[in-house]
């Protein structure tokens, strides 16, 4: 690893990374990728462990404090956070002001922000106390700003938190149940959404989170440094590719047209990439891909949808992919977001909610990745510079000269 800063003192030139393929912006203990191996660590432990043996809120605990929690500890953290979950009462208003069909993502990027305007001690980010605060409430408040945004597309009255449940739970009740009927817990179910949040929840310094790092480094608060991740998280390239990886499956219809799409992906007639393949890091199996698919299996199998059209479409488009050199020769693999579509669609969850899904489970790992950086005394406001290719000094033509 060069040290650029020190290159730059010495000898004042600067390194040119547009996309940051080589660039470390930050050192950080938090998540782990070997891109090679096709392996990732939260704060040391392999995601395959975590998924199995851990639930949402201990990886949260994780993340965020460093070491797994004890029984005692694990309780009243939960706690903690159902104690946080209820959103002020104004916010209703807020929803109301946008349109109905709004995208979901849009309502998460504006309300989570708003959040500042209710707690202006987030303002004050030097105190340690008000940042653990606003962790907590952030934390706390998503699955009610995102169960909101998914009962304010569906034109249904809002459901409030309840304590007494489980994070996950709680979020799938907010999600699901009607004045008509309240939501009935699965177990299978809401671990299989909790694995969901387990594997999206941190991916050390992917697009969004060093965008909530960048917004941060200005001492921009913590709700606006969020909001601006989930805006960054938007984008199909990123937070984006489940949804359209989904949307990608249903287009190609049926297993029998799966190699001739593939193909014409290949040459560039398809109009599309194989969305929901290829990493910038992972340049073997993406590790929570692997889980992703056992979890589309639990899922359907308890949902009586063991001969979903859409899954063996995407096994299929999985085993022809992989038999091909052009797939294999660039490392292209199936993503975390190739089958996560697949499970959420047989959640009940509609595609435009995929990515507010993502940000739900993605919030702890940008909190996380904020406190470190505020704490961290090499901190500077991040400021990249550029290759400048513009116009060498001129002299400005008044308008009356100028041809
Ligand atoms: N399908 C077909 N070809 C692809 C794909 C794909 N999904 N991904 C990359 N390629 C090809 C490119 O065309 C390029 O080919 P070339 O060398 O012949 O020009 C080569 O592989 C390298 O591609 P880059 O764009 O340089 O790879 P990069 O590392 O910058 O991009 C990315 C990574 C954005 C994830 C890319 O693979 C992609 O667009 N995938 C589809 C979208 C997707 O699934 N995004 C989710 C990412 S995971 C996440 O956010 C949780």
């Amino acid at each position: 690893c060069i040290d650029i800063r020190t290159l730059y003192n010495t000898t004042g030139k600067l390194s040119y990374d547009p996309g940051f393929l080589a660039t470390a912006s930050c050192s950080s203990a938090i998540s782990y990728i070997d891109g090679d191996k096709g392996e990732l660590l939260y704060r040391g432990y392999p995601i395959e462990q975590l998924a199995k043996e851990c639930n949402f809120m201990e990886t949260c605990y994780l993340l965020l404090k460093g070491e797994l929690p004890n029984k005692e500890q694990y309780d009243e953290y939960v706690r903690n956070v159902a104690n946080y979950s209820m959103v002020h009462e104004q916010m209703q208003f807020f929803f109301r002001g946008f349109r109905r069909d709004s995208h979901p993502m849009s309502l998460l990027v504006a309300t989570v922000g708003a959040l500042s305007s209710f707690y202006h001690d987030s303002l004050d980010i030097s105190d340690p106390e008000h940042r653990e605060l606003s962790a907590l409430r952030l934390l706390a408040k998503m699955p009610t700003l995102v169960a909101m945004s998914y009962k304010y597309n569906a034109g249904q009255p809002f459901v409030y938190p309840r304590k007494d449940l489980y994070y996950t739970a709680n979020f799938m009740r907010m999600m699901f149940a009607t004045p008509a009927e309240d939501y009935k817990v699965n177990d299978v179910l809401v671990r299989a959404l909790d694995r969901i949040l387990i594997l999206h929840a941190d991916h050390e310094q992917n697009a969004s989170t060093s965008t909530v790092r960048l917004a941060g480094s200005s001492g921009a608060n913590p709700f606006a440094c969020i909001s601006a991740g989930i805006a960054c998280l938007w984008g199909p390239a990123h937070g984006g590719a489940n949804e359209a990886s989904l949307a990608m499956i249903k287009k190609i219809g049926s297993v029998d047209k799966v190699a001739g799409f593939v193909k014409a992906v290949k040459d560039g007639t398809a109009g599309t990439r194989l969305m929901g393949f290829g990493h910038r890091v992972y340049k073997n199996f993406d590790p929570r891909a692997t889980l992703m698919r056992e979890t589309c299996h639990e899922v359907l199998e308890e949902l009586g949808l063991k001969d979903d059209p859409l899954f063996k479409i995407a096994l299929e488009i999985e085993r022809v992919a992989l038999e091909d050199d052009y797939f294999l020769s660039r490392k292209l693999y199936p993503n975390v977001d190739f089958y996560s579509g697949i499970v959420q669609s047989a959640l009940g969850i509609p595609s435009s909610l995929f990515t507010g899904i993502f940000a739900l489970a993605r919030t702890v790992g940008w909190i996380a990745q904020w406190k470190e950086m505020i704490s961290d005394p090499e901190q500077r406001i991040g400021r990249p510079r550029q290759l400048y290719v513009g116009e060498t000094r001129r002299d400005v033509v008044p308008m009356s000269k100028r041809g």
